[in-house]
């Protein structure tokens, strides 16, 4: 038994993310939340034929009902990109939000697993953490960025080059955050060895980091990614799910340090230093963050000058995060 909310399920990700999540055996209800049209969209997924109940809730006055009594919350409510911004244009608006749904999250679920998608991923999810380290129930294994889109790219894009490599089964860590120069793909640890030559290294890093900024360009103004982040983010949510479950799961993911220090201390020793929150291989369990993963390998050089410069980026993101619920309040 697995209840699910996820909050923005109207929106070009929350639509196609609720119906994989309906197609997920494992979820037994799952509460649809929205400020508009979520009401068609619960009827429309209510019809597939699965076991789990489907609920709509509309509107402010429906949120402490949506996120009551659930396991896992998935929030990828907010506004996205378009041509010419940057991820940490969106957070003005996407802030507010993203702290207005954690307090009802809080409020009314507190030991539910959080999972945001809402960007700037960077500053979002410090936003969550000091929201609800404010309401006393802060456990950093419970709360995570969804980076896996980063992963499901690097896999993808070296399939591109590397055509008789499987793209599905293809892992390739991604550390540091979600936006340009701080997502820091480690191909030099993927699980298929790859031969890269350095000038192919440079390209598909390049590639991985600015990934987001090929569909916002196609989409021309329509937005950013949604169906290909939907698939990323119900790939995460089920691994969070066999996870609880019983089952050891691995992904990718923004987390605060905090969770598992031991296991933080070899990312520490790469350039991390002491930053709070840093996206890095993760074995998930029943109580969410069951350790962080060890480096597989010897990093290159390239790797760890790039940790640099993301770690540089992620400093000021993560603190303009936590500096907006600390001086909201
Ligand atoms: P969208 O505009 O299509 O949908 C957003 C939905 O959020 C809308 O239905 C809207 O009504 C809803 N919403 C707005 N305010 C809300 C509130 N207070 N409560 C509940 N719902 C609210 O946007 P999208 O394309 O689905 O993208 C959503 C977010 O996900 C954006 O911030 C985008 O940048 C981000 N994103 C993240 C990743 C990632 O890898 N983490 C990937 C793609 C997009
Ligand atoms: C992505 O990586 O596709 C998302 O973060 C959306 C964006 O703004 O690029």
């Amino acid at each position: 038994m697995v209840s699910v909310a996820i909050l923005g399920a109207a929106g070009g990700i929350g639509q196609p993310l609720s119906l994989l999540m309906k197609l997920n055996a494992h979820v037994t209800k799952l509460n649809l939340y929205d400020i508009v049209n979520v009401t068609g969209v619960a009827a429309d997924i209510s019809h597939v034929a699965t076991n789990s109940e489907v609920k709509s809730f509309l509107g402010a006055d429906k949120l402490a009902q949506a996120v009551t009594d659930v396991d896992l919350v998935i929030i990828p409510a907010g506004v996205p990109r378009k041509p010419g911004m940057t991820r940490d244009d969106l957070f003005k608006i996407n802030a507010g939000i993203v702290k207005g749904l954690v307090e009802a999250v809080a409020d009314n679920s507190p030991r539910a697993f959080i999972c945001i998608i809402s960007n700037p991923v960077n500053s979002t999810v410090p936003i969550a953490a000091e929201v609800l380290k404010g309401r006393g129930i802060y456990d950093p294994k419970r709360l995570f960025g969804v980076t896996t889109l980063d992963v499901v790219r690097a896999s993808r894009f070296v399939r591109d080059i590397r055509p008789k490599i499987d793209a599905a089964t293809l892992r390739i860590p991604v550390i540091g955050g979600h936006s340009g120069n701080t997502i820091v793909p480690l191909l030099s640890m993927a699980s298929t060895p790859l031969d890269l030559s350095e000038t192919e290294i440079a390209e598909l890093t390049n590639r991985i980091q600015f990934g987001g900024d090929e569909v916002v360009k196609a989409k021309d103004g329509a937005g950013s990614a949604t169906l290909s982040m939907a698939y990323a983010g119900a790939r995460f949510a089920d691994s969070l799910i066999r996870a609880i479950k019983g089952e050891k799961t691995v992904e990718p993911t923004f987390i605060n340090l905090a969770a598992d220090e031991a296991g933080a201390e070899a990312y520490r020793k790469l350039g991390v230093g002491s930053l709070e929150f840093f996206a890095v291989p993760v074995e998930l369990g029943s109580q969410g963050v069951a350790r962080i993963m060890p480096l597989n390998g010897n990093v290159t050089d390239g790797e760890r000058e790039a940790v640099a410069v993301a770690v540089n980026a992620l400093d000021a993101n993560i603190s303009t995060g936590l500096n907006f619920v600390r001086h909201s309040a």
